[in-house]
């Protein structure tokens, strides 16, 4: 993701879905304004304790439940009509590999994947 994002330094940045925050510390680390928001306020704390009171992070409290997470599968070529109706063109799909040191952390889920999870990423061009 830090290297689809490329220089980044002075961008204003909107990490949706921020976690605990090891993507936002990364953006500001190389010279990004970032905003974090998640609808987990135990990922929220994560966050703040990971970047300082200075991080500008948004609360999603959802009622002071515990959120349940739901997922609905998407076909791809959902996603690139949605692009080209906002008038945007594609200019990078990635599809990238675990992270360093990610099978040793998650074996049961990883051992035998060679592909990750299921992201996938996209680099937009407006216009
Ligand atoms: C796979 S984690 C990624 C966290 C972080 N970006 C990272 O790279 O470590 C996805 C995050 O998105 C948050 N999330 C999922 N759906 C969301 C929504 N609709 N609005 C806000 N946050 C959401 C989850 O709480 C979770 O922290």
């Amino acid at each position: 993701m830090l290297d689809l994002a490329g220089d980044v330094a002075g961008r204003r940045i909107l990490d949706a879905g921020c976690g605990s925050g090891p993507l936002f510390a990364a953006l500001r680390d190389r010279g990004a304004i970032v905003t974090g928001i998640d609808k987990s306020a135990g990922m929220l704390e994560l966050a703040r304790r990971r970047l300082g009171d200075g991080a500008d992070t948004a609360q999603w409290t959802m009622g002071g439940q515990t959120a349940v997470m739901s997922f609905w599968h998407r076909p791809l070529h959902a996603m690139t009509d949605a692009f080209t109706a906002a008038d945007f063109r594609i200019a990078v799909i990635s599809e990238p590999p675990p992270a360093p040191g990610a099978r040793e952390l998650f074996p049961d889920i990883l051992a035998d994947k060679p592909a990750f999870l299921c992201f996938i990423f996209f680099v937009l061009q407006a216009g």
